[in-house]
């Protein structure tokens, strides 16, 4: 390595076989990264309707990356070919990795990871893309908390490059050094953090997220605001239009952890924000959000 630098991480453990739990929007787009990076990816969701969600998220980008020139019908039989959908959790029994990217809900995450700990092989680690809550509570829920990391993608996870690599006082070292490895090896950049909620990106973004909500609701337009941050900050989205692509309904959970952690009074979720997930206005996920997609 430079100088300067740290070295490259190393595996210390074979990965070979990825497990995904969920299906929503963060689990497509990571089955998709790492069967894009090789993997065999055996993915577990609810439904054969929710699997088959899956298949049309990654079919969708792999059409539509064929269309701009950028791979053949060939690689994308391939990649679709590394994928196994399952309704049944035991199907994670012979991975070497689970990410675990359901619910932002504690209760629900921490039953999988129960779960998680009789299911999966002895040494296979149990990573969680949870974006604001405690890995340590969700090692807690295990008999090996030294195999429990978070590794958390941001969306859309085929682009965004960042995972940042939680490690709690339990994780073994080897866990986050072959955790870092593979995130080199899925074509991402692993920044550290510790086990604190909203970890380094959320606990920036969502305060400010939240803070253009309140704006608007003083009688800024949406439209002006999102225009302003774009043209002078060089963000790619204006808030609403980035909200609109994470889901208010996560937003509004990440939101509510961190006004609960920090009990910061300016970290009360804006009211607009409650009102357009109880109206199921979830973002483009739902055709309409802050902005209407239909
Ligand atoms: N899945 C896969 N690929 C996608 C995609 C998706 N959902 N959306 C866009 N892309 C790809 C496009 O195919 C395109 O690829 P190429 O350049 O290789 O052709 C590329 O991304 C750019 O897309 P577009 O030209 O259509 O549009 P764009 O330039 O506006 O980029 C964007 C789209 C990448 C989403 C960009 O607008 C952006 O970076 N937005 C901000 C996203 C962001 O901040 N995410 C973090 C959210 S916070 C979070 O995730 C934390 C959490 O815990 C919830």
């Amino acid at each position: 390595a430079a100088a300067g630098q740290a070295p490259a991480p190393e595996f210390k453990q074979d990965i070979a076989r990825v497990g995904v739990v969920g299906t929503g929007t963060m689990a497509s787009g990571i089955v998709q990264v790492f069967a894009q990076a090789g993997y065999d990816v055996v993915f577990v969701g609810r439904s054969q309707e929710k699997l088959d969600g899956v298949y049309g998220y990654i079919t969708k980008n792999l059409d539509r990356a064929i269309a701009k020139g950028r791979g053949t019908e060939d690689e994308k039989a391939n990649l679709l070919g590394r994928l196994t959908g399952s309704t049944e959790r035991e199907a994670l029994g012979d991975v070497d990795i689970v990410v675990e990217a359901i619910a932002e809900d504690l209760e629900v995450k921490l039953e999988l990871f129960g779960d998680l700990d009789r299911i999966a092989k002895p040494g296979a680690i149990l990573a969680t893309t949870t974006s604001s809550l405690p890995v340590t509570k969700l090692g807690e829920a295990t008999g090996r908390p030294e195999s429990v990391i978070g590794m958390h993608f941001f969306n859309p996870a085929p682009v965004m490059k960042l995972v940042e690599v939680i490690t709690t006082d339990a994780t073994a070292e080897d866990v986050a050094e072959t955790t870092r490895a593979l995130t080199a090896n899925v074509g991402k950049i692993a920044v550290s953090a510790g086990d604190r909620s909203g970890f380094i990106v959320n606990l920036l973004l969502f305060p400010y997220l939240n803070d253009a909500i309140k704006l608007h609701e003083t009688g800024v337009e949406m439209t002006v605001i999102d225009a302003a941050v774009k043209e002078t900050a060089g963000f790619p989205m204006g808030p609403f239009e980035l909200l609109d692509v994470v889901g208010n309904d996560v937003s509004l959970a990440i939101q509510k952890e961190l006004h609960g952690e920090f009990g910061e009074p300016g970290f009360a979720p804006a009211a607009t924000l409650e009102a357009k997930v109880a109206a199921g206005e979830l973002g483009r996920k739902t055709g309409k959000g802050f902005h209407d997609y239909s």
